[in-house]
């Protein structure tokens, strides 16, 4: 039988210095679009796809993190005498019961691959998700991009990445991937590289922020040394893990906004704001008179 998805990693150790000094003392996976930050969305997603386990990969400056899930007793008990209901229920649903948080150090950020092999003492031997929390992802019809990912790794029975087209030119900001047999949604990956120059990319085609990986890949990430940028890249340990599995690419039926860089942040921002119940009206209105006075 298939190994359900039982435990998603986020890797949320980085240096963050594309947003400095906004994260300085700040995670960015705690920057908010609209009145979430980026890792609820992520943890929700992982919840929709039935994760049970969310494992954190923290570092320096990370301990927002933690208290954003844990009970805020105090603003809870506020809330309760000021009788605001509502927001009381936001603060409470932050996560549903039966999911449960665990936090995991990563001393020194050594890079993505080493993030991920921190998890292995927690993961062990079951198949697992990985999510880049700054790849903010909305799923068409409702569907998020980890379940989506789960139904493929259902089919297919192997590790499963999320792949986009980008530019020619932006292929050194990614892992870039080359496949075969490609139906147009899903494909076989025969080679992959991190942050290829674009005269030397197989393809256009990059690695987006979430992953479904067999436990194999620990074995491998502990032989991998550093490679791209002096860090230890989990890119350089799935190319191993083509050597033994194969590995599928999925493009991702959705829209996915890249909120490690200002610009995608601000249109997550503004997209994210005019879909919101409570207030897209208005912001739509806005957004209307700005543009006739640009
Ligand atoms: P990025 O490449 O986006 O790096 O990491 P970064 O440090 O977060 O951001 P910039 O580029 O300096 O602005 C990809 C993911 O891997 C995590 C990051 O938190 C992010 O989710 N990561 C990276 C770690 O957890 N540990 C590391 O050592 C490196």
């Amino acid at each position: 039988m298939v190994k359900k998805i039982r435990k998603a990693v986020f890797p949320v150790a980085g240096m963050g210095t594309r947003f400095l000094p906004a994260t300085k003392a700040n995670p960015k996976e705690m920057l908010p679009v609209v009145d979430k930050p980026l890792i609820q969305y992520a943890a929700e997603e992982a919840e929709e796809a039935g994760v049970q386990s969310l494992v954190f990969i923290t570092g320096r400056n990370k301990r927002s993190i933690p208290d954003h899930f844990d009970k805020a007793y105090e603003l809870e008990s506020e809330l309760q005498e000021a009788g605001k209901t509502e927001l009381l229920q936001k603060v409470q649903n932050v996560l549903p019961a039966d999911v449960s948080c665990i936090y995991l150090r990563q001393a020194e950020a050594l890079g993505l691959g080493h993030a991920v092999l921190c998890a292995e003492p927690v993961v062990a031997d079951e198949p697992f998700a990985v999510i880049l929390a700054d790849d903010l992802i909305r799923g068409d019809d409702g569907v998020g991009a980890l379940a989506q990912m789960a139904a493929v790794y259902e089919r297919y029975q192997c590790s499963v990445i999320l792949v986009e087209e980008v530019p020619a030119e932006e292929t050194a900001k990614y892992g870039i991937v080359e496949i075969e047999n490609d139906d147009g949604e899903t494909a076989n990956i025969t080679s992959i590289v991190e942050k290829p120059k674009p005269e030397d990319a197989p393809s256009n085609l990059a690695v987006v922020g979430r992953y479904i990986l067999t436990p194999r890949i620990f074995d491998l990430l502990k032989e991998t040394g550093r490679g791209a940028g002096g860090e230890i890249q989990l890119t350089d340990a799935i190319a191993e893990l083509l050597k033994y599995e194969k590995v599928r690419a999925y493009r991702v039926r959705g829209k996915r906004y890249d909120c490690g860089s200002k610009l995608g942040y601000l249109e997550a921002t503004v997209e994210f704001g005019l879909a919101h119940q409570e207030l897209g009206e208005d912001f739509r209105g806005y957004l209307k008179t700005l543009s006739d006075n640009l």
